[in-house]
């Protein structure tokens, strides 16, 4: 029999109250953020989320719309090994656009559905501390591991959340650009899922869920997993089955979990309403995970 409205009401009652009070960390990524509608879905499934008692706190990414931006300006970045080098011109673009562009516009379209959203970088109250990270390049299983230094990439060292707590406190939704300050004042642009999990550790967030654009992490046959733990995770990571920036996606689904966050998922926010149909209905979507 096909459900009624108010059977999917009743349907998310429990939902409802195992949420409430809850932090959710949401990660969007830049790759999720295709069109108008899609975007204004994922706000207005953030702001129903506040409204129904939980503190979603979201933290975005912006690969694309950044690259957009560099090729307009005609800022020819380095490459090595297919990875783009954040120099400082190029790190002045990635700030402008994911704390300026980006940011305000999940901000305003949140605001637009009826919520409160504040935009935050990683500077804003000290958020975010890093460090400089360096990359290990295997060419291949076998070949001896290269050091590559990715410039102006940094990893995350310290969360201090006391401005989340301070505005979730006051009924807003913090929504976080991923860059951070190290300890010379420098500025580095961090991968937004390493973010993600550092911040939903601090806050120990209930739930950390990761909307990218695929219904989460695939196979060898391209079949989804439904749900995925550390052992067969390294296994597919060898194997070059999870590639790109699904690694440090699974990297940091995995670290949640092991750091305290008690569920993780991944879902793909093509989807009109993923984030709903994940957290308050009976139908898990996307890859969870395990320790
Ligand atoms: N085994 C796999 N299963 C699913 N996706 C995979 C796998 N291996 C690699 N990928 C790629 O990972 C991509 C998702 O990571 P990506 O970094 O591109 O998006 P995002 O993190 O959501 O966006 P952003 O980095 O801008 O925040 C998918 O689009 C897919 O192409
Ligand atoms: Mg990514």
């Amino acid at each position: 029999m096909e459900k009624t409205v108010a059977d999917i009401l009743v349907e998310a009652l429990p939902y409802i109250r195992e949420f409430s009070g809850m932090t959710i960390v949401i990660k969007y990524g830049g790759h999720a953020m295709v069109d108008e509608d899609l975007k204004d879905a994922f706000a207005r499934d953030i702001t129903l989320l506040k409204l129904v008692g939980a503190n979603p706190v979201v933290v975005h990414g912006g690969g694309p719309q950044i690259n957009k931006v560099l090729d307009q300006m005609g800022i020819c970045s380095t490459f090595v090994k297919g990875m783009r080098i954040t120099d400082q011109p190029t790190m002045d673009v990635v700030e402008m656009v994911l704390g300026g562009k980006v940011n305000k516009s999940i901000v305003a379209q949140i605001n637009q559905a009826g919520g409160r959203a504040v935009g935050l970088s990683g500077k804003d109250g000290e958020l975010i501390k890093a460090r400089k990270m360096t990359i290990m390049h295997k060419e291949t299983a076998d070949s001896p591991p290269e050091i590559i230094d990715p410039g102006l990439v940094g990893e995350v060292t310290a969360v201090n959340p006391r401005i989340i707590n301070t505005l979730t406190r006051e009924g807003f939704i913090p929504i976080i650009a991923p860059v951070g300050t190290g300890d010379n004042g420098e500025t580095f642009n961090i991968n937004a899922d390493l973010v993600a999990s550092h911040v939903a550790t601090a806050l120990k967030a209930g739930r950390l869920i990761m909307v990218t654009d695929v219904d989460g992490v695939k196979d060898q046959e391209d079949n989804l997993l439904s749900s995925l733990n550390a052992h067969a995770a390294a296994t597919l990571i060898d194997e070059g089955v999870i590639a790109g920036g699904m690694i440090p996606k699974v990297n940091c689904a995995l670290d949640a979990i092991s750091w305290g966050v008690n569920k993780v998922h991944i879902i793909n926010g093509r989807r009109r309403h993923a984030l709903l149909l994940e957290l308050l209905t009976d139908k898990g979507i996307g890859t969870e995970f395990k320790a």
